[in-house]
């Protein structure tokens, strides 16, 4: 889809104006209104459903005096409260809107130069779509809008604003499409060569296959790949764009390429959405990408621990105990609470190895976030005050919502364990999210860190205003801002 900016024109043929919740009608609206003979008031008034809520629409078909085919009034919610987000959210919802009014091409005004902007971020944003393996679809099927134009009084300026909101996006799109990809296709060396696309921005790749893992003794890690046929690697992103001396901040993602359980298998029903395991990898990735994208005054590490777990003849069985790199050996109690496995090496190696000033992982690590919080709020688990609200203040601002939950003693001492140091799941199913979080907590020693569980935000059954179903890329922007405001140039 081609996003363009120009200057303020009432004559374009498929035309979106806005109208806030007073619906007064003023600028673009009131000009239109009067050329238009007073249309704009005749339909607002015979459609008081037409609030002027953000993203609400109201089409007119062919109005007369107008030379418009469609004229579209777009809500755009209480003026004083119209900020980026909300031009993100109108934005999206007019592609969504064009789509179902099957039109190629729409003008839409957005006076203001940075609103138009990120109206024109989040249009991009909704208009993703992952259908590379749709050989069949009917064109009129297909989504129709190619071309979208905000309308500005300052195209130049929106147009600079634009271009960083528009690198992110292909960030985002980038972890959309490592997670959206089948798990025949992404696998721990694939994943690998994918995230080297990255050089070409400035990043230092390195990469540790299972040979250099046995070396450090990553035992937890390299025991959940250990019935795959495919080989586990632990991916490395460096991006330095602060001086040497500055202390890095770190990244983990949990990369389980696909996760059959192991031999505490699944059940089969709803098997496949394990091709997604590998989200908190991507979305790292996709975080990495951007920061260099931008140029971002900070050191940051990204770690991928990509695995698939698999039950072949040489899997790990129950009940085997592994030593991880940290020393801290585990009795495998369930093969199925492999994430936290995984992630334990890679804290414990970025955490010794780089030293960084705070690690946040993330993960789709527990079913158990998705009955505790449901699809809307990721969990958030940390031992540190300031880094929790850093993180909770970022993801207000990028509507990512999160949600703390707490750590302590009592659940801690759920992961004790009579055959080695610690067990991998707890004794009950009771508090399961916090007890995986107990676990990962053993593994960063007293550096700052946090702890997202988007096993429940990972991946969307709806649309969402710019969010389409499928594979949401929580946490890129949410980590790209919280990078932001705190921790450049400092
Ligand atoms: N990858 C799953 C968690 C998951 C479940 C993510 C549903 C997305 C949707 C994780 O590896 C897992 O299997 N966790 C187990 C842990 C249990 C064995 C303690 C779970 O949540 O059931
Ligand atoms: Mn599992
Ligand atoms: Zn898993």
């Amino acid at each position: 889809m081609k996003i363009a900016f120009s200057a303020i024109d009432l004559k374009k043929p498929v035309l979106a104006v806005g109208i806030d919740e007073s619906l007064k009608l003023a600028d673009a609206a009131a000009q239109i209104d009067k050329a238009g003979k007073g249309i704009i008031a005749k339909v607002l008034k015979a459609n008081p459903a037409f609030t002027g809520k953000v993203g609400q629409f109201l089409t007119v078909h062919q109005p007369a005096e107008l030379p418009q085919a469609a004229l579209l009034l777009v809500g755009l919610g209480q003026k004083a409260k119209l900020d980026n987000l909300a031009a993100m959210k109108i934005g999206g919802k007019l592609v969504a809107q064009a789509n179902s009014l099957r039109v190629k091409e729409i003008a839409a005004v957005m006076p203001e130069a940075v609103l138009a902007a990120h109206a024109a971020y989040g249009a991009k944003l909704r208009s993703y779509r992952f259908d590379k393996y749709r050989t069949k679809e009917k064109a009129e099927d297909k989504p129709t809008l190619a071309s979208i134009t905000f309308l500005t009084k300052d195209p130049a300026a929106a147009k600079k604003a634009f271009a960083p909101l528009d690198s992110t996006a292909e960030s985002i799109f980038l972890t959309r499409n490592l997670v959206s990809e089948p798990a025949n296709v992404i696998y721990p060396a694939s994943f690998v060569a994918r995230a080297k696309e990255l050089a070409k921005l400035g990043v230092k790749i390195k990469v540790l296959g299972e040979k250099e893992m046995t070396k450090l003794g990553m035992g937890a890690l390299l025991g959940v790949g250990q019935g795959s046929r495919r080989e586990s690697q632990l991916l490395i992103l460096e991006w330095n764009g602060a001086a040497k001396t500055s202390q890095p901040v770190a990244f983990v993602g949990k990369g389980v390429t696909f996760d059959t359980g192991g031999i505490s298998i699944k059940p089969a029903g709803g098997m496949e959405e394990m091709k997604w395991d590998m989200a908190g990898a991507a979305t790292v990735t996709g975080l990495i990408r951007t920061l260099a994208a931008r140029k971002a005054k900070v050191n940051v590490i990204g770690v991928a621990g990509l695995v698939e777990n698999m039950p072949d003849g040489n899997a790990q069985r129950p009940g085997d105990v592994v030593t991880s790199m940290s020393g801290q050996t585990i009795e495998v109690v369930n093969t199925d609470a492999e994430g936290r496995l995984v992630l334990s090496d890679a804290l414990h190696y970025v955490n010794t190895v780089y030293k960084p000033k705070f690690i946040v992982d993330l993960a789709t690590l527990t079913g158990a976030i998705i009955i505790a919080l449901g699809s809307s709020r990721a969990g958030l688990f940390s031992n540190d005050d300031k880094l929790a609200e850093q993180i909770s203040d970022a993801a207000k601002d990028t509507d990512e919502p999160v949600w703390r939950l707490p750590l302590g003693d009592e659940y801690d001492k759920q992961i004790n364990c009579d055959v080695a140091d610690m067990q991998n799941v707890g004794y009950g199913r009771e508090a399961g999210s916090i007890t995986a979080a107990q676990f990962l907590q053993r593994f960063v020693g007293k550096t700052p860190w946090a702890h997202l569980d988007i096993a429940g935000v990972a991946w969307s059954k709806k649309d969402a205003d710019f969010t389409p179903k499928g594979a949401t890329a929580f946490g890129v922007r949410l980590l790209d801002r919280m990078v932001a405001k705190h921790y450049e140039g400092k």
